[in-house]
């Protein structure tokens, strides 16, 4: 099959987000241009790190992972050990990655493929704080015009926040570069929390991947054991929210989803309200359409696409 979705995925790994790289390597659809990772649920060494685990747990060990920014662009940087473990991808015990890191600066590489790659046809996939592309829109504005799409996983409206009462984990940690990157003109979707509560990782479904028969399904499963257990002693739910799976999910099968056109402003002044995705559903203010803003998913068809999906996988 010719790809027709041509992407980079920025991301920092995280359990969720491993599920999200593992669906985009099994998706024949998809051309993986490359991975950038950012400092995020855990600090960059072990975010990149992670993102090379990933791949070569998913037997393709030639995707290209770059490494950006060590911490956000103005705030210090806040991690999330206490979701996702110390090394980050807590769970399994996956070996050290023997692939090699590219040179490049994540930023740069993120660039040099919008530029030189014809107008409007590379997405980006972003499943972490948006610092890359921050400071990518920062150095080469020219960019923005370019990209195809911006999908992200960040904010919330109607669900409130995961990391203070108001602010989702992604978009808290760099405010700065989220307000620049919903504001560069790019046609942006939103993934924020009021959909991926909706994706929750139930029993029934975690087993369905641990009972695969290759490495990646059993590995997935303990991913998920050790990352749904803070989310379900705090929401008393059965299973987690799987988030990050959701962006690519929502480019491959926007039909499985429901949302709208909105403006969604960040909070970058207030400490109490910081990093707030400040989303006009109903229309109150006369500010323009910034973002598509997704709300509703169709659960188990997504899982039946990502079940199917990492069966493929090695
Ligand atoms: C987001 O924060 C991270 O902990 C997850 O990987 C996801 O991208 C959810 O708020
Ligand atoms: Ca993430």
């Amino acid at each position: 099959m010719q790809p027709k979705h041509h992407i980079i995925i920025d991301t920092d790994p995280g359990q969720d987000d491993a599920l999200a790289i593992l669906l985009a390597l099994a998706s024949p659809e998809i051309e993986l241009i490359g991975i950038c990772a950012v400092a995020g649920n855990v600090p960059l060494s072990l975010t990149q790190m992670n993102a090379r685990k990933i791949c070569e747990l998913a037997g393709k060990p030639d995707t290209k992972v770059f490494a950006g920014a060590i911490r956000p662009m103005l705030r210090p940087l806040v991690t999330a050990e206490h979701v996702h473990g110390k090394t980050g991808l807590d769970g399994p015990v996956l070996p050290d990655p023997v692939m090699p890191l590219q040179a490049q600066y994540a930023p740069d590489f993120i660039i040099e493929t919008l530029m030189s790659r014809p107008a409007g046809t590379v997405t980006l996939c972003c499943l972490g704080p948006l610092t890359n592309i921050g400071l990518a829109l920062v150095k080469e504005p020219r960019i923005a015009s370019r990209i195809k799409r911006i999908i992200a996983m960040g904010g919330g409206w109607s669900e409130g926040g995961n990391i203070t009462p108001v602010a989702e984990f992604n978009i808290y940690v760099d405010p700065q570069a989220a307000r620049l990157v919903f504001d560069c003109g790019a046609p942006l979707t939103l993934i924020p929390l009021d959909v991926t509560h909706q994706a929750l990782t139930t029993r029934k479904r975690v087993e369905k991947f641990r009972k695969m028969e290759n490495r990646t399904g059993p590995a997935v499963a303990e991913l998920l054991d050790f990352f749904e257990r803070f989310d379900v002693e705090k929401y008393g739910t059965d299973g987690g929210p799987l988030h990050d799976p959701c962006v690519i999910a929502w480019m491959l099968h926007p039909e499985l989803f429901t949302g709208k056109d909105v403006n969604v402003a960040v909070e970058c002044e207030s400490e109490l309200t910081m990093g707030q995705t400040v989303v006009d559903w109903w229309r109150v203010t006369s500010r323009p359409h910034n973002a598509h803003y997704v709300r509703g998913i169709d659960h188990d068809a997504f899982f039946k696409l990502l079940t199917e999906r990492l069966a493929t996988l090695a």
